[in-house]
């Protein structure tokens, strides 16, 4: 392993992850650990050159106030504590270390060096890979997602044609997106890419079901069923690979904290599919994933794409969907997602995109009345999803959008621009 790393152990505190993003932003590695950890289990660690106590308020947990093992003291580590009186460290801080602080424990105390950069974890990643995997083979559900993308390249760059991608188009991608990934990993690539058009039978699934929280349900059994079907046709797969990464795992609980959400990638797999997990990026946060993907080649439209649910563009064509409403959500989509990248709004606005309703208005096209749909257009900023601030989008760049929509979308005769916070609106309209 190329890296030197400092030990985060969780004694309760909301912080770890901040603290563990601070020590990478110095250039050295980083992880968290629970503060229950063994000697022996720490001293297992690669690398490790000191340790850190992150206490906080969570700290008594069911009554008891929590502590580390005091055998760990005796790895002869470097230990220093933030806001833990009891702790026998080498430095002990009131408050929140400063960058000062942080530098002179990591570098002098420690002795760490900054060799934390993607090169670094992309060769290890690769040495560790081959290593787990041998000359066996493994199974990718590869949604065009950044963190599925980055994995699928990870692991061609470590054991090629012993990955096997599937792509299972639902018919709810984005204009363009199944083509793109064909391009990328099946033609740039090389890979072994398995496509699945199963449009119809999502759409058949779908036909007349208006209820959001019912469509999410088929739409997420049905990518399993597709998913499963493909798994069982290909032999002598051993391995699935996910693209769980860090925020997924600090957050499915840790020992003080309360569980925030489980994460399931490719949830719900019938038993007898077994398979031993690969999740290669299960280290890293969301920029350092990006950052990987650009280190190995992927495009940055890729790399850097605004997030978009798992259901697609079927929670954005609203109540039962429709092919016409669909096509309209899917085309309108395109031209703002195009317009927004002319005006340079695609670096700078967090998620945007457009929603068909299933009710008609009144309007006049070429002389004559016409009854046709809307289209509304949504663009938000956000930190972590759970509120959203509205953009301002310049004048001149909605009047365009409304302008193309208006000509070049069939069934719609009307434009509306979305100015509804969160809360109390969510980001999406179902
Ligand atoms: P809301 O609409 O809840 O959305 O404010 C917050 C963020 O989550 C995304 N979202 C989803 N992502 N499956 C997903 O993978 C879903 O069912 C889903 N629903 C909402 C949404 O796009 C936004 O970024």
């Amino acid at each position: 392993m190329k890296q030197d790393m400092i030990v985060i152990l969780d004694l309760g505190s909301s912080e770890n992850t901040r603290l563990a993003r601070e020590i990478r932003a110095l250039g050295v590695y980083s992880e968290i650990y629970p503060h229950d950890i063994t000697k022996a289990e720490l001293a297992a660690l690669p690398n490790v050159k000191g340790v850190i106590l992150c206490g906080g308020e969570h700290r008594v947990v069911d009554g008891v106030e929590i502590d580390v093992l005091p055998e760990i003291y005796d790895t002869g580590l470097p230990f220093m504590a933030i806001d833990h009186t009891k702790a026998k460290c080498d430095l002990q801080l009131e408050a929140w270390p400063d960058e000062t602080q942080l530098k002179a424990f990591v570098f002098d105390t420690c002795k760490a060096q900054a060799n934390w950069n993607m090169e670094n974890f992309i060769a290890d990643q690769v040495e560790l890979l081959r290593r787990q995997i041998g000359d066996r083979k493994v199974l990718l559900a590869l949604s065009g997602g950044v963190d599925s993308s980055v994995v699928a390249a990870l692991l061609i760059k470590a054991i090629g044609k012993q990955l096997t991608c599937v792509h299972v188009n639902h018919g709810l991608m984005r204009k363009g997106e199944s083509e793109s990934v064909i391009e990328v990993f099946k033609n740039q690539m090389d890979a072994n890419l398995i496509y699945v058009d199963a449009s119809e039978r999502f759409l058949d699934k779908l036909s007349g079901v208006a209820d959001p929280e019912q469509k999410r349900k088929i739409i997420g059994a049905e990518f399993i069923r597709v998913f499963e079907e493909e798994a069982r046709k290909l032999e002598g797969i051993d391995f699935l690979a996910q693209g769980t990464i860090y925020p997924d795992i600090v957050e499915s609980g840790t020992k003080t904290a309360k569980v925030v959400k489980s994460h399931h990638n490719v949830g719900g797999l019938p038993d007898d599919l077994q398979f031993e997990l690969v999740e290669p990026l299960k280290q890293l946060f969301k920029d350092e994933v990006r950052a990987c993907g650009a280190a190995l080649g992927l495009p940055h439209g890729m790399v850097y794409r605004q997030p978009f649910p798992g259901p697609g563009l079927g929670v954005r064509c609203l109540g039962a969907i429709t092919r016409e409403r669909l096509e309209a959500v899917r085309e309108s989509d395109a031209i703002l997602r195009e317009e927004f990248a002319n005006a340079g709004l695609d670096k700078t606005v967090w998620q945007y995109f457009t929603i068909v309703p299933d009710f008609k208005s009144v309007g006049v096209k070429d002389n004559a009345r016409c009854f046709e749909y809307p289209v509304i257009l949504r663009a938000v900023n956000t930190i972590d999803a759970m509120t959203a601030t509205i953009e301002d989008i310049p004048w001149p760049v909605l009047h365009k959008i409304t302008d193309r929509i208006l000509k070049e979308v069939k069934n719609v005769n009307r434009v509306c621009y979305d100015l509804t916070p969160k809360p109390c609106g969510t980001i999406e309209w179902e």
